[in-house]
């Protein structure tokens, strides 16, 4: 059984690594709308957001997230296990956009088609937290509601 103050140190840190996310998402979109000429700092970034991606993604799998909403809201596993094979899909993408960056060049053509591609993937990123958002948010309402 997951305690009030587990359940509300877990969601702080859920919700802080969405918030950073969100704005590591907005950097690289931020640099890309400068065109040619960041491709450096562009593979840095992208370094940095697939690091944090990982990690993300492992606390919200191995950190219980996903369990916690399974065990105690039933109703909600599909919903959940639809979320978390998004990860797999979500991760090939930005590592893929990244290995993009480091190889094609740093031009306007180069540049406008990693931004084309990134943008693509952030809707679906903040789609993907979006939904987790709603899915914690359903879960404690159910709750409160003793639904389940
Ligand atoms: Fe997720
Ligand atoms: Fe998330």
């Amino acid at each position: 059984m997951i305690t009030n103050t587990q359940n509300d140190q877990g969601m702080e840190t859920f919700a802080d690594e969405h918030k950073q996310l969100e704005r590591l998402l907005e950097r690289i979109q931020a640099t890309l709308m400068r065109g040619p000429g960041h491709f450096y700092s562009l593979d840095k970034l992208f370094a940095e957001l697939v690091e944090r991606i990982q990690k993300h993604f492992a606390h919200e799998e191995q950190g219980g997230y996903y369990n916690e909403v399974v065990e105690q809201w039933p109703r909600l596993a599909v919903r959940a296990e639809q979320l978390q094979h998004q990860h797999t899909e979500l991760l090939a993408d930005v590592e893929s956009i990244h290995r993009e960056v480091r190889k094609i060049p740093d031009s306007t053509i180069g540049c406008r088609a990693i931004q084309v591609h990134f943008n693509e993937f952030a809707e679906r990123c903040r789609a993907h937290e979006a939904s987790e958002n709603g899915l914690i948010q359903e879960a404690y309402s159910r709750d409160v509601g003793a639904i389940d």
